[in-house]
């Protein structure tokens, strides 16, 4: 049984003290969330504030981005060494804003896990369709190269055991729209095999989250799903009680 995992992502939200209270509610809840790992993804700047009130805690930090190369001249970004220094475990990599908005391109997205898992941070590969690429049936191919980008990687043997996947079809991100919990599954499953393929041992035991508008209300018709193992969670992770709802959803897969 693949441990169920939950990871909040926060993007650029919130201030300092709405952090450090977000944090602390979730961390408090952890006792009802045994047996599903959760982790929680807050701006950069408000790493050490989150860290600090998660001391002690089995609330894991993650952060939503990283840079490709070692520490040095590069203006504005943060090396994977320094996440690490401040308790930091989880790294998103390939996000679709990131991939949208800031040139993450698949290359860039192989140079990033090469660091993360260099340094021993574990990487979530964030992959998914826009609206246009699903309705033109392209969602596999899309997905293939997204996936390609590691696994015809010369050093995919090393990067694999450290991975999780999310799928986030871009069409469901921050839109309210949902993937219905058998679209996701269709492509968990796509994924999956396409991963056997590479490293049938590691794809069984390989996590794979979905992400796009997960809610406390969804949540649970998602994680019945076989080859969903948990969410990568926006808007919904900015609320405690709503967060740990999506953990207690993810919980009814240990019955299962
Ligand atoms: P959302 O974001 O839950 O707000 O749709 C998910 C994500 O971008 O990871």
């Amino acid at each position: 049984m693949r441990t169920p995992l939950v990871i909040g992502n926060w993007k650029m939200n919130g201030t300092l003290a709405s952090a450090r209270a977000l944090a602390s509610d979730v961390a408090a809840a952890l006792p009802q969330l045994a047996g599903v790992e959760m982790a929680v993804c807050p701006p950069f700047v408000h790493v050490p504030a989150v860290a600090a009130a998660l001391s002690g805690s089995a609330l894991a930090l993650g952060a939503q981005n990283l840079c490709e190369f070692e520490p040095g001249a590069y203006t504005g970004e943060v090396a994977a060494e320094m996440l690490l220094e401040l308790g930091v475990r989880w790294v998103l990599v390939g996000h679709s804003e990131r991939r949208a908005l800031f040139g993450d391109s698949n290359e860039r997205v192989l140079a990033k896990l090469r660091r993360a898992v260099a340094c021993g941070l574990t990487p979530v590969l964030c992959v998914g369709e826009t609206l246009a690429e699903r309705q033109a049936g392209h969602t596999e191919t899309v997905v293939d190269a997204q996936l390609d980008a590691v696994l015809n990687a010369s050093d995919a043997e090393a990067l694999l055991p450290a991975l999780v996947v999310a799928y986030e079809p871009v069409w469901a991100i921050g839109t309210g729209e949902t993937a219905s919990p058998e679209q996701a599954q269709d492509v968990h499953r796509y994924i999956r095999a396409r991963l056997a393929a590479r490293a049938p041992t590691l794809a069984a035991q390989m996590r794979l989250l979905y992400g796009g508008s997960v809610k406390a209300s969804n949540a649970q018709a998602l994680f019945a799903m076989p080859d969903i193992d948990g969410g990568l969670i926006g808007g919904a992770a900015l609320k405690a009680e709503e967060f740990i709802a999506i953990g207690l959803a993810a919980r009814a897969r240990l019955a299962a």
